[in-house]
């Protein structure tokens, strides 16, 4: 990659830091818990003072896509078939636009009542009922999708991310959960994610989860925010630093240090 960059893009520096990171310090935090669940990866990031802890990183392909997916499942049970890459773009928009994280999954499925309508390209118009809600509660029991274990829920991938770091350290990372990530705009995921998460702490735990304004362009707002730090000008790997000492010199300088604003 900074090869790419430097020699064919001819940037001028590069420096690679941890989209977890970034997210934080785009909410204005040091430390806490990055949970990113993007299209097809899902990924918890501890970050103490600026430094992620990457032992405690978790990390699984199972995120939008997958939703997407069940979704398309779903539609194909119902006599909508969806098989083209347009078409399945089709239903990623259909996911987008229709479906929610219900705040009580069990009641809520009996009866489902909430059908709406959406649109095709080729305006045939389709009523979808309850695959809006049993699509993205997958993300929350993804048994419903993949029987075999192989997942885990989001709230177990936070859980699992603070057990693997200094006992020290749960509480503020328990308190500072950042979701962000274009699956995390779902409606209702925010208190869905944090009632879920409190249910398996220790009880005494305080769980706290915030929600980027912009959960996709967070990471840019968080590296543009690191990169005005005035501290932050020596961390560079310039172009003549990457001739002088190859490749290596990109992991000298972005992972031994920290430039985190207020630290
Ligand atoms: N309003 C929305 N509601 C639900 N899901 C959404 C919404 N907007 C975007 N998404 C989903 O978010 C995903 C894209 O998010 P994001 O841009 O964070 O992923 P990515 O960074 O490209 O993927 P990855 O991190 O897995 O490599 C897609 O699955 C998309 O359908
Ligand atoms: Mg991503």
């Amino acid at each position: 990659m900074a090869e790419v960059i430097l020699e064919d893009l001819s940037a001028p520096a590069i420096y690679v830091a941890y989209s977890g990171v970034l997210a934080l310090f785009a909410v204005g935090r040091v430390s806490g818990l990055a949970l990113d669940v993007g299209h097809g990866v899902t990924s918890a990031v501890a970050v103490y003072e600026g430094y992620a802890l990457p032992h405690a990183t978790q990390r699984q392909n199972l995120a939008g896509e997958a939703v997407s997916d069940f979704l398309k499942k779903s539609m194909l049970d119902r006599g909508h078939i969806f098989a083209t890459m347009s078409e399945r773009l089709t239903v990623q928009k259909m996911k987008e636009q229709s479906c929610y994280v219900s705040q009580d999954y069990e009641a809520e499925c009996k009866g489902y009542k909430n059908v709406t309508e959406f649109q095709l390209p080729d305006g045939t118009v389709i009523p979808i009922s309850q695959p809006r809600i049993r699509c993205p509660q997958l993300l929350f029991d993804p048994s419903i999708y993949q029987p075999l274990d192989e997942y885990k829920s989001l709230h177990s991938i936070i859980h699992t991310c603070v057990q693997c770091c200094d006992l020290d350290l749960h509480r503020a990372l328990l308190n500072n959960v950042v979701a962000v990530g274009g699956t995390s705009s779902f409606v209702n995921f925010r208190q869905v994610l944090q009632n879920k998460l409190k249910s398996i702490v220790p009880l005494r735990a305080q769980v706290h989860i915030t929600t980027p304004e912009d959960p996709v362009l967070c990471g840019w707002q968080g590296g543009s925010i690191l990169t005005e730090l005035s501290t932050f000008n020596t961390q560079w790997v310039t172009k003549d630093n990457y001739d002088e000492h190859g490749p290596s010199v990109v992991h000298k300088n972005c992972h031994t240090s920290t430039c985190a604003p207020n630290a």
